[in-house]
């Protein structure tokens, strides 16, 4: 009984702790997975994000969207954009979306 206690307590801990570990790098995800479309500054100014008409990422249309309404387009998707949903985390897509605030 102890013992199955103390392994319930060490996955329990374990659970707690990993997201601190797995922190997301907002910009570094931005880099790797959104940047060869939307380009590094989110202007979309990159071949294939002249090629898609790309909206700017930093624009008012673009920024005023709520975090919860990027979150959808971001994992599920929108147009010729993939949907991300089940690459990133929800962590990850949170951090890519506070890196999209610091664009403006
Ligand atoms: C393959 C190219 C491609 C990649 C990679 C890509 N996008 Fe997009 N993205 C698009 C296209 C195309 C649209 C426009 C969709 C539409 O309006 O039909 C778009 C739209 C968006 C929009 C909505 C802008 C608006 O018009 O309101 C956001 C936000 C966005 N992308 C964020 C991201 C993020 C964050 C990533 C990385 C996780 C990413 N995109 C990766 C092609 C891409």
């Amino acid at each position: 009984m102890r013992t199955r206690l103390t392994g319930i307590v060490a996955i329990l801990s374990l659970a707690l702790a990993l997201p601190v570990f797995a922190a997301s790098d907002g910009a570094a995800l931005y880099k790797a997975k959104c940047a060869s479309c939307h380009g590094a500054d989110g202007a979309g100014q990159t071949a294939v994000g002249k090629s898609m008409k790309l909206r700017d990422l930093r624009s008012a249309e673009v920024q005023k969207q709520t975090d919860l309404e990027l979150t959808k387009i971001i994992s599920g998707g929108k147009g010729k954009m993939p949907p991300f949903g089940k690459t990133m985390s929800s962590g990850d897509i949170a951090a890519v979306i506070a890196h999209l605030r610091t664009l403006k």
